[in-house]
C-alpha cells in the first residue's frame, strides 16, 4: 500500500462516529494517511486541495444548510474539471433512501454498512482507489492519443496544403508554357476558368467543384500545344487535314491533364468541352446529361469568352449580342440548366475579355 495516499474520513455527527473512527484507524494501519474531518464544509475544502485519494463519509452527511455532502463534492469535481476522488459511503437503515438515490445517479464508488467490521470499509477503499487509478491511467492514455491525433491532423492538413500549392504551381507552369507559345489561348483559358467558376457558383456548386471548374478552364485547350505553329498561327482557313488535327485537341488536352492529381471532373470537362447538348459536338457526339455537368459549364464559358474577345478576323461581340446567342442556343449548343443560370449573371461578374492586336489565326 502506498502510504502517501491521503484519505479523508468525514465524522460530521454523532451518528456512526465511533464506527467511522475505527474505520479511520484501520485505514491508517493499512498504510493510508488519514485525515479525520469534522464538518462538511471542511470536507469540501480538503477536496479542493486536489491531493485527497478518497473520501469516506456517511451517505446522509449534509452541510449546515442541509445540502447532501455527496452532491457538494460532485459539484466541486465538475467545477474543478478534475477526476474526482472516489467516494466511499457508509449507510445505516436511516440512510438507505439517500444511498439508493445516490446509487441511481452513480454518484459514489462503494457503499458499506455503518457498523460491523471496519475491514469491509478498508477493502472497499482499496478497490475504489485502485479502480480510480485505472480510470486516471485510461484518461491519461486517451489524452495522449488525442494529442497525437491532433498533431497528426495538423500535419495532414499542412501536407495537403503543400500538395495543393505544388499542384497550383504545376498548373501555373503549364499555363506559362502555353502563353509563351500561344498568348491568346493562355489568356482565353484563364478567363474561361474564371467564368466557369462563376457559373458553377451560380448553379450552387461548392468551393471544391468551383476550383475544379477553374482548373478545367485553365487547362481545357492545353492540347493545342501539340499543334504545329503553322496550323496554330495560320492566317487563313484551315484545310481538311489541318482541321482534323484541331479536332484532336480535347483528347490531347486530356492526355496531359490525366497525369495530374486533379479531380476526375477536370479530365471529363477537358475531354468533353466541345460536345454539344444536342449531340452535334465532338469528339464523341455525346448529348444531354451524358455530358458531364462541368463540361457543359465549360462549353458555355468557352464560347462566351471567345465571342466577346477580339480576333484577327473579327471584332468582339458585345455582351448583349453574346447573351442573345447563348439564349438562342439553349437546348441546342448549351445545356438549358447552364444557360438559365448564365443569363442571370451580371456582365461585371464575367471579367475582362481578351483584347489584343497580335496575330492569332485559330481557335476551335
Ligand atoms: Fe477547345
Amino acid at each position: 500500500m502506498d502510504t502517501y495516499i491521503r484519505l479523508a474520513v468525514v465524522i460530521d455527527s454523532a451518528a456512526g462516529a465511533e464506527h467511522l473512527r475505527r474505520c479511520a484507524e484501520q485505514l491508517g494501519q493499512r498504510g493510508y494517511k488519514v485525515l479525520e474531518i469534522e464538518s462538511a464544509s471542511r470536507a469540501v475544502e480538503i477536496f479542493r486541495e486536489r491531493d485527497t485519494g478518497a473520501m469516506v463519509l456517511r451517505a446522509g452527511a449534509t452541510d449546515a444548510e442541509g445540502r447532501p455532502l455527496v452532491d457538494l463534492l460532485r459539484f466541486e469535481a465538475s467545477a474543478l474539471e478534475r477526476p474526482d476522488a472516489p467516494l466511499v459511503l457508509l449507510a445505516d437503515e436511516t440512510d438507505w433512501t439517500e444511498a439508493l438515490r445516490l446509487a441511481q445517479d452513480g454518484r459514489f464508488d462503494a457503499v458499506c454498512p455503518l457498523r460491523g467490521d471496519p475491514w469491509t470499509v478498508v477493502r472497499a477503499v482499496d478497490r475504489a482507489v485502485e479502480l480510480r487509478g485505472h480510470c486516471e491511467e485510461r484518461n491519461h492514455c486517451l489524452g495522449v492519443l488525442e494529442h497525437a491525433r491532433l498533431e497528426y491532423d495538423a500535419e495532414l492538413f499542412a501536407s495537403a496544403q503543400r500538395l495543393e500549392a505544388a499542384l497550383d504551381g504545376i498548373v501555373s507552369a503549364l499555363c506559362v508554357l502555353v502563353s509563351q507559345r500561344d498568348p491568346y489561348t493562355a489568356t482565353h483559358s484563364s478567363r474561361v476558368g474564371r467564368i466557369a467558376r462563376r457559373l458553377g457558383a451560380a448553379l450552387g456548386l461548392g468551393a471544391p467543384e468551383q476550383d475544379a471548374l477553374f482548373q478545367a478552364g485553365c487547362l481545357h485547350d492545353i492540347g493545342k500545344i501539340t499543334l504545329p505553329i503553322s496550323v496554330l498561327n495560320k492566317p487563313g482557313p484551315l484545310n481538311p487535314a489541318e482541321f482534323q488535327l484541331v479536332l484532336k485537341h480535347p483528347q490531347d488536352s486530356y492526355a496531359i491533364v490525366r497525369h495530374l492529381p486533379l479531380p476526375g471532373s477536370v479530365g471529363r470537362a477537358v475531354w468533353e468541352h466541345h460536345e454539344r447538348f444536342d449531340g452535334t459536338g465532338y469528339p464523341h457526339q455525346k448529348a444531354g446529361e451524358d455530358i458531364h455537368l462541368h463540361a457543359r459549364i465549360l462549353s458555355l464559358a468557352d464560347v462566351y469568352e471567345a465571342m466577346t474577345s477580339d480576333r484577327p478576323y473579327r471584332r468582339a461581340l458585345s455582351h448583349a449580342e453574346a447573351m442573345h446567342y447563348v439564349r438562342a442556343q439553349s437546348g441546342r449548343h448549351f445545356c438549358p440548366l447552364c444557360t438559365d443560370a448564365f443569363l442571370r449573371l451580371e456582365e461585371g461578374a464575367l471579367g475582362q475579355p481578351f483584347a489584343t492586336t497580335h496575330e492569332v489565326s485559330f481557335h476551335a
